[in-house]
């Protein structure tokens, strides 16, 4: 899976990219992250890329010129065409949902706004899938195009070591629940210990245990999760006679 990235921060991304998951996939050639600096497309000798709102207001607008013609450079890139991504607060909200269509992509070019947000020209010319990662404000795209790469990379073969693992996490459509709580080494902590199933080796009694955590956790805190689709997958049905 290929990630372009246009930002006026690029370097906000080197540090993410170096690390741990995110390099290993690189490395091995599983997916490609490639950064583009919008000032490079500004058109104007200060490199600037943002101006003051027609109709006056607070803050900048990034000008529709160096983002449109920075996506068609782009867009003239690699093999397969990119599915066009704007960070706003304005857009679809980002869930596993939604990861997991975006993740089905060859290719995303996500597109980082600062400021008071982008021209909407920018909008109405590029059609873009605008998502937005919560109901918050943040300085910029950045971070929330971080989250999109970090969730997609996860549900790309061969990423995770453990294939399942993401199968089965949270709010995927294998699994809509909350996890429960997870233990290691030592068995005992200052008096605090670890459940007795987990230690036993039965893995029946350790799946049944695990799944009433995840459900007892999501009634105390997500109730809303519990669908009349999940309540129906956990109640036992009766033989038919
Ligand atoms: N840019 C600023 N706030 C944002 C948010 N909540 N989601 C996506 N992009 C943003």
């Amino acid at each position: 899976m290929r990630f372009d990235v246009l930002t006026i921060f690029p370097a906000m991304f080197e540090s993410y990219l170096g690390q741990s998951l995110l390099k290993k996939a690189i490395d091995a050639g599983k997916i490609s992250v490639h950064l583009h600096d919008l000032r490079e497309w500004s058109g104007d000798k200060h490199n600037k890329v943002d101006d003051r709102p027609f109709g006056g207001g607070p803050g900048m607008v990034i000008r529709v010129q160096p983002v449109v013609e920075a996506v068609e450079a782009i867009q003239s890139q690699g093999d397969a065409p990119p599915h066009v991504i704007l960070l706003t607060p304005q857009g679809r909200k980002l869930s596993q949902p939604v990861v997991e269509e975006l993740a089905t992509k060859p290719r995303l070019l996500l597109l980082c706004g600062r400021y008071e947000g982008f021209d909407q020209r920018v909008i109405d010319i590029l059609a873009p899938d605008e998502i937005s990662i919560g109901d918050y404000v943040l300085n910029g795209g950045e971070v929330a195009a971080m989250a999109i790469i970090d969730a997609c990379i996860r549900l790309v073969p061969g990423v995770l070591g453990d294939e399942e693992s993401s199968h089965t996490d949270s709010f995927s459509s294998g699994n809509r629940l909350l996890e429960g709580a997870q233990y290691t080494r030592p068995r005992e902590y200052r008096g605090h210990e670890v459940p007795e199933v987990l230690l036993g080796g039965n893995h029946q009694q350790i799946a049944l245990w695990r799944a009433a955590e995840s459900l007892q956790k999501t009634t105390e805190r997500r109730s809303d999760l519990l669908t009349p689709e999940e309540i129906a997958k956990r109640t036992p049905q009766r033989k038919r006679s």
